[in-house]
Protein backbone atom coordinates (compact mmCIF):
# COMPACT_ATOMS: atom_id res chain seq x y z
CA UNK A 1 0.00 0.00 0.00
CA UNK A 2 1.28 3.53 -0.81
CA UNK A 3 -0.11 5.59 2.30
CA UNK A 4 -0.07 9.33 1.67
CA UNK A 5 -0.67 11.60 3.98
CA UNK A 6 -1.65 15.61 3.67
CA UNK A 7 -2.40 18.35 5.57
CA UNK A 8 -6.48 18.13 5.07
CA UNK A 9 -9.95 17.21 2.64
CA UNK A 10 -8.51 19.60 0.08
CA UNK A 11 -5.16 18.11 0.09
CA UNK A 12 -6.55 14.94 -0.05
CA UNK A 13 -9.05 15.93 -3.08
CA UNK A 14 -6.11 16.96 -4.95
CA UNK A 15 -3.95 14.09 -4.36
CA UNK A 16 -6.65 11.81 -5.54
CA UNK A 17 -7.25 14.21 -8.42
CA UNK A 18 -3.82 13.87 -9.74
CA UNK A 19 -3.51 9.84 -9.88
CA UNK A 20 -7.09 10.41 -12.05
CA UNK A 21 -5.46 12.85 -14.35
CA UNK A 22 -2.89 10.79 -14.87
CA UNK A 23 -4.69 7.88 -15.19
CA UNK A 24 -7.61 8.97 -17.53
CA UNK A 25 -4.47 11.35 -19.88
CA UNK A 26 -2.40 8.09 -20.55
CA UNK A 27 -5.15 6.16 -20.85
CA UNK A 28 -9.05 8.10 -22.67
CA UNK A 29 -10.96 5.33 -22.96
CA UNK A 30 -10.04 3.88 -19.05
CA UNK A 31 -12.60 2.42 -17.02
CA UNK A 32 -13.35 3.82 -13.43
CA UNK A 33 -14.97 2.37 -10.41
CA UNK A 34 -16.76 5.26 -8.64
CA UNK A 35 -18.02 5.92 -5.44
CA UNK A 36 -20.62 7.62 -3.37
CA UNK A 37 -20.13 9.75 -0.15
CA UNK A 38 -18.78 12.62 1.12
CA UNK A 39 -14.87 11.30 0.39
CA UNK A 40 -14.81 11.84 -3.34
CA UNK A 41 -17.24 14.67 -3.85
CA UNK A 42 -13.76 17.02 -3.97
CA UNK A 43 -12.26 14.39 -6.10
CA UNK A 44 -15.39 15.11 -8.13
CA UNK A 45 -14.92 18.80 -8.01
CA UNK A 46 -11.66 18.93 -9.38
CA UNK A 47 -12.56 16.75 -12.36
CA UNK A 48 -14.98 19.21 -13.09
CA UNK A 49 -13.00 21.85 -12.92
CA UNK A 50 -9.75 20.24 -15.04
CA UNK A 51 -12.84 18.96 -18.07
CA UNK A 52 -13.72 23.12 -17.89
CA UNK A 53 -10.31 24.72 -17.59
CA UNK A 54 -8.28 22.17 -19.70
CA UNK A 55 -10.66 20.17 -21.87
CA UNK A 56 -9.84 16.53 -20.38
CA UNK A 57 -12.17 14.57 -21.73
CA UNK A 58 -14.16 11.34 -20.57
CA UNK A 59 -15.70 10.92 -23.85
CA UNK A 60 -14.11 7.36 -23.89
CA UNK A 61 -14.28 6.89 -20.15
CA UNK A 62 -16.40 3.97 -18.89
CA UNK A 63 -17.83 4.10 -15.48
CA UNK A 64 -18.81 1.73 -12.35
CA UNK A 65 -19.88 2.67 -9.85
CA UNK A 66 -19.98 0.59 -6.39
CA UNK A 67 -23.52 0.32 -4.89
CA UNK A 68 -26.87 1.41 -5.57
CA UNK A 69 -30.28 0.97 -2.44
CA UNK A 70 -32.65 -1.22 -3.80
CA UNK A 71 -36.23 -0.47 -5.07
CA UNK A 72 -35.26 3.12 -5.39
CA UNK A 73 -36.51 5.08 -8.38
CA UNK A 74 -33.27 5.59 -10.74
CA UNK A 75 -34.34 9.12 -10.70
CA UNK A 76 -35.33 9.51 -6.81
CA UNK A 77 -33.07 12.12 -5.50
CA UNK A 78 -31.53 10.02 -2.74
CA UNK A 79 -30.41 7.27 -5.26
CA UNK A 80 -26.75 6.95 -6.12
CA UNK A 81 -27.72 7.12 -9.85
CA UNK A 82 -28.47 10.76 -9.04
CA UNK A 83 -25.76 11.75 -6.46
CA UNK A 84 -23.10 10.83 -9.24
CA UNK A 85 -25.37 12.27 -12.17
CA UNK A 86 -25.41 15.80 -9.59
CA UNK A 87 -21.63 15.50 -8.15
CA UNK A 88 -19.92 14.62 -11.52
CA UNK A 89 -21.34 12.95 -14.54
CA UNK A 90 -23.47 16.16 -15.44
CA UNK A 91 -19.85 18.04 -14.95
CA UNK A 92 -17.59 16.32 -17.38
CA UNK A 93 -18.74 14.76 -21.33
CA UNK A 94 -18.96 11.15 -20.13
CA UNK A 95 -21.71 9.65 -22.22
CA UNK A 96 -24.63 8.25 -20.63
CA UNK A 97 -24.37 5.03 -22.55
CA UNK A 98 -20.82 4.62 -20.82
CA UNK A 99 -22.08 5.25 -17.48
CA UNK A 100 -23.01 1.79 -15.06
CA UNK A 101 -24.30 2.14 -11.74
CA UNK A 102 -25.50 -1.64 -10.74
CA UNK A 103 -29.44 -1.48 -10.14
CA UNK A 104 -32.10 -4.36 -9.63
CA UNK A 105 -32.87 -6.98 -6.78
CA UNK A 106 -31.96 -10.16 -8.49
CA UNK A 107 -29.45 -13.04 -8.50
CA UNK A 108 -29.18 -12.31 -12.58
CA UNK A 109 -28.80 -8.26 -11.95
CA UNK A 110 -25.97 -9.04 -9.88
CA UNK A 111 -24.23 -11.43 -12.24
CA UNK A 112 -25.04 -9.04 -14.90
CA UNK A 113 -23.21 -6.24 -13.60
CA UNK A 114 -20.26 -8.13 -12.84
CA UNK A 115 -19.88 -9.85 -16.18
CA UNK A 116 -19.98 -6.33 -17.49
CA UNK A 117 -16.96 -5.04 -15.70
CA UNK A 118 -15.57 -8.54 -16.59
CA UNK A 119 -15.83 -7.30 -19.96
CA UNK A 120 -14.07 -4.48 -19.85
CA UNK A 121 -11.98 -4.47 -16.53
CA UNK A 122 -11.99 -1.91 -14.52
CA UNK A 123 -8.61 0.87 -14.48
CA UNK A 124 -9.14 2.32 -10.96
CA UNK A 125 -11.49 1.86 -8.50
CA UNK A 126 -11.97 4.54 -6.13
CA UNK A 127 -13.23 3.88 -2.43
CA UNK A 128 -14.52 5.49 0.43
CA UNK A 129 -13.97 3.83 3.93
CA UNK A 130 -17.00 3.33 6.68
CA UNK A 131 -15.90 4.03 10.57
CA UNK A 132 -17.00 0.03 10.80
CA UNK A 133 -14.04 -0.52 7.86
CA UNK A 134 -16.70 -1.02 5.10
CA UNK A 135 -16.02 -0.43 1.32
CA UNK A 136 -18.54 -0.39 -0.70
CA UNK A 137 -21.93 -2.21 1.24
CA UNK A 138 -19.44 -4.85 2.73
CA UNK A 139 -20.15 -5.05 5.93
CA UNK A 140 -17.74 -6.14 8.63
CA UNK A 141 -18.61 -10.01 8.30
CA UNK A 142 -18.48 -10.30 4.69
CA UNK A 143 -16.57 -12.79 2.77
CA UNK A 144 -13.59 -11.84 0.71
CA UNK A 145 -14.89 -13.63 -1.98
CA UNK A 146 -17.89 -12.21 -2.53
CA UNK A 147 -18.75 -11.15 -6.27
CA UNK A 148 -21.62 -8.21 -6.57
CA UNK A 149 -24.50 -9.20 -4.47
CA UNK A 150 -27.56 -8.24 -2.17
CA UNK A 151 -27.63 -6.89 1.19
CA UNK A 152 -29.95 -6.41 3.73
CA UNK A 153 -29.42 -3.00 5.53
CA UNK A 154 -28.97 -2.88 9.47
CA UNK A 155 -31.16 -1.34 11.58
CA UNK A 156 -28.32 0.77 12.46
CA UNK A 157 -27.49 1.86 8.68
CA UNK A 158 -31.10 2.66 8.06
CA UNK A 159 -31.61 4.57 11.14
CA UNK A 160 -28.49 6.98 10.46
CA UNK A 161 -29.91 7.16 6.99
CA UNK A 162 -33.31 7.68 7.83
CA UNK A 163 -32.64 11.80 7.48
CA UNK A 164 -32.25 11.30 3.84
CA UNK A 165 -35.47 10.11 3.71
CA UNK A 166 -37.99 12.70 5.53
CA UNK A 167 -36.93 10.52 8.75
CA UNK A 168 -39.63 7.83 7.66
CA UNK A 169 -38.62 4.59 8.41
CA UNK A 170 -41.08 3.15 6.04
CA UNK A 171 -39.21 5.34 3.07
CA UNK A 172 -35.52 4.23 3.46
CA UNK A 173 -34.75 1.41 1.47
CA UNK A 174 -33.65 -2.04 3.18
CA UNK A 175 -31.54 -3.57 0.67
CA UNK A 176 -28.75 -2.44 -1.37
CA UNK A 177 -26.88 -4.03 -4.22
CA UNK A 178 -23.29 -3.80 -4.02
CA UNK A 179 -19.94 -4.75 -5.47
CA UNK A 180 -18.61 -7.26 -3.74
CA UNK A 181 -14.99 -7.18 -2.27
CA UNK A 182 -13.67 -9.73 -4.44
CA UNK A 183 -14.98 -7.54 -7.31
CA UNK A 184 -13.36 -4.71 -5.73
CA UNK A 185 -10.10 -6.50 -5.45
CA UNK A 186 -10.44 -7.28 -9.34
CA UNK A 187 -9.65 -3.55 -10.07
CA UNK A 188 -5.81 -2.67 -11.85
CA UNK A 189 -5.52 0.09 -9.46
CA UNK A 190 -7.32 1.18 -5.93
CA UNK A 191 -7.59 4.90 -4.63
CA UNK A 192 -8.69 5.06 -1.56
CA UNK A 193 -9.57 8.14 0.48
CA UNK A 194 -10.49 9.05 3.64
CA UNK A 195 -10.82 12.36 5.95
CA UNK A 196 -11.76 13.17 9.47
CA UNK A 197 -11.21 11.55 13.10
CA UNK A 198 -14.15 8.97 12.80
CA UNK A 199 -12.50 7.27 10.29
CA UNK A 200 -8.95 6.70 12.30
CA UNK A 201 -9.70 3.34 13.93
CA UNK A 202 -10.57 1.70 10.39
CA UNK A 203 -7.65 3.41 8.73
CA UNK A 204 -5.31 2.49 10.95
CA UNK A 205 -7.06 -1.95 10.97
CA UNK A 206 -6.97 -1.23 7.03
CA UNK A 207 -3.34 -0.45 7.04
CA UNK A 208 -1.75 -1.55 10.57
CA UNK A 209 -4.48 -4.76 11.27
CA UNK A 210 -4.22 -8.26 9.74
CA UNK A 211 -6.55 -8.89 6.95
CA UNK A 212 -9.74 -9.93 8.74
CA UNK A 213 -13.38 -9.84 7.82
CA UNK A 214 -13.71 -7.89 10.99
CA UNK A 215 -12.04 -5.22 8.96
CA UNK A 216 -13.45 -5.66 5.26
CA UNK A 217 -10.42 -2.55 3.65
CA UNK A 218 -8.50 -4.74 5.46
CA UNK A 219 -8.31 -6.72 2.56
CA UNK A 220 -6.80 -4.25 0.06
CA UNK A 221 -2.95 -5.27 2.12
CA UNK A 222 -3.50 -8.01 -0.52
CA UNK A 223 -3.58 -6.24 -3.46
CA UNK A 224 -0.64 -5.15 -5.91
CA UNK A 225 -1.12 -1.40 -6.29
CA UNK A 226 -2.94 0.44 -3.78
CA UNK A 227 -2.88 4.50 -3.13
CA UNK A 228 -4.29 5.26 0.30
CA UNK A 229 -4.86 9.08 0.67
CA UNK A 230 -5.35 10.46 4.26
CA UNK A 231 -5.87 13.87 6.02
CA UNK A 232 -4.09 14.12 9.16
CA UNK A 233 -7.07 13.14 11.42
CA UNK A 234 -7.87 10.36 9.47
CA UNK A 235 -4.06 9.09 9.58
CA UNK A 236 -3.64 10.17 13.53
CA UNK A 237 -3.75 6.26 14.82
CA UNK A 238 -1.16 5.07 12.55
CA UNK A 239 2.16 4.39 14.20
C1 LIG B 1 -20.13 4.74 -1.34
C2 LIG B 1 -19.84 3.58 -0.52
C3 LIG B 1 -19.47 3.67 0.93
C4 LIG B 1 -18.69 4.93 1.31
C5 LIG B 1 -18.36 4.93 2.80
C6 LIG B 1 -17.72 6.24 3.23
O1 LIG B 1 -20.51 4.36 -2.66
O2 LIG B 1 -19.95 2.51 -1.02
O3 LIG B 1 -18.72 2.53 1.28
O4 LIG B 1 -17.52 5.01 0.56
O5 LIG B 1 -19.51 4.74 3.55
O6 LIG B 1 -18.67 7.25 3.13
P1 LIG B 1 -18.27 8.78 3.27
O7 LIG B 1 -17.34 9.10 2.15
O8 LIG B 1 -19.57 9.53 3.12
O9 LIG B 1 -17.63 8.94 4.61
Amino acid sequence: MHVIIVKNYDEVSEKAFEVMKEIVTSKPNAVLGLATGSSPIGLYQNMIKDHKDNGTSYAAVQSFNLDEYVALPRDHEQSYWTFMHENLFKGIDIKEENVHVPYGSTKEDCEAYEKAMENVSVDVQVLGIGANGHIGFNEPGTSFDEETHIVTLTEKTRQDNARFFENDMNKVPTHAITMGIATIMKAKKILMVATGENKADAVKAMIEGKPSIDCPASVLQNHSDVVVILDEAAASKLQ
